[in-house]
């Protein structure tokens, strides 16, 4: 017998804290079926999620690097306090390039958690230097779970603490891993209008009946349906997600054009990845003082026979 098969999970055996290539501390999550995800502490990133035959679900390129103080190209990094490039902070916030702790003072298990099977609870506290180009007192905690069925969730949580009023927008840059972009597919974000970060962030209206890719795509598609599907059809999967608290999604692939000038890309590897990122983007989130704000994003995958009417798109 397994050491996870036994009769009373084992919550702490399914959840082990390695070194990752840099000697940073990240935490394996495991469930009975085999599923596993890697959450690193720099950048509290997950940088990996199977299934449980063993298949990596989350892009990550080749020419990743696994380097401090950048987060690594894949997986999902967190983008806190700000989406893009737009204030004086670093693009997409400082969160993802900062060392995370393990939260000693984790949330117990709510009842609608009875599918956990294993999880982490990390915390991000400013430093000085944060502090310098952000002044604002906050705790961002963020727990990530895998379920039974190997649905991943990540649920962050940001309070202020005890300073003053402050505003911040939140990603979740979701790399996710397809066969070919030429065949994917995104269902769910028809008929929105979105922010066009090619045509510096003008508003548009989506036309399409669905979104499929033919060339570069970097969009901010506004109050979304809490549900997206990503419809992969060479490997007839679906990538269903369901966000909470996050009103808008962001879709980007780089194509051929931009891959060419990322370092951390191979030139071919926009074929291979999407991403799809729960967001708060077009309203910042504001948080008075002792207030606290929950963005939610929960990761499946279905057949893709399992059609868009059960996911009530
Ligand atoms: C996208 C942005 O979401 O993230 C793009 O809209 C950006 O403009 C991309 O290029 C990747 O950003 P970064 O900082 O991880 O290279």
């Amino acid at each position: 017998m397994g050491q996870h098969s036994a009769a009373v999970w084992d919550y702490r055996a399914a959840t082990e804290i390695t070194k990752d290539w840099n000697g940073i501390d990240q935490v394996v999550l495991r469930n009975p079926q085999g599923a596993l995800a890697r959450v690193s502490l720099h950048g509290g990133q997950v940088t990996s999620w199977r299934n449980e035959h063993g298949e990596e679900l989350l892009f990550t390129s080749s020419k990743a690097i696994f380097k401090p103080p950048k987060a690594m190209r894949g997986g999902i990094p967190i983008c806190f306090p700000q989406f893009g490039n737009c204030g004086s902070l670093e693009q997409h916030g400082f969160a993802r390039n900062k060392i995370w702790a393990i939260d000693d003072n984790p949330q117990p298990l709510l009842p609608n958690d009875s599918n956990v099977k294993s999880f982490i609870d990390l915390l991000l506290k400013p430093s000085e230097e944060d502090l310098k180009c952000w002044p604002n007192s906050f705790e961002l905690r963020l727990r990530v779970s895998l379920a039974t069925d190997g649905d991943l969730t990540l649920t962050s949580r940001v309070r202020n603490v005890n300073g003053k009023p402050f505003s911040f927008s939140f990603a979740y840059h979701t790399y996710l891993s397809v066969s070919d972009i030429s065949e994917v597919r995104i269902e769910g974000l028809e008929t929105l209008d979105y922010l066009d970060n090619l045509c510096r962030r003008e508003r548009f209206t989506e036309q399409g009946d669905a979104i499929t890719f033919e060339s570069e795509l970097d969009r901010v598609y506004l109050s979304s349906p809490n549900v997206i599907a990503v419809l992969d059809h060479e490997k007839k999967r679906t990538y269903v997600i369901r966000k909470d608290g996050l009103p808008d999604a962001v879709v980007w692939n780089p194509w051929e054009k931009k891959s060419k000038s990322m370092a951390d890309i191979g030139d071919e590897e926009y074929k291979q990845m999407v991403c799809v990122d729960g967001a708060a983007i077009e309203k910042p989130v504001t948080l008075k003082p002792g207030e606290e704000w929950t963005g939610r994003l929960q990761l499946s995958v279905v057949p893709s026979s399992f059609c868009s009417e059960h996911l009530n798109l």
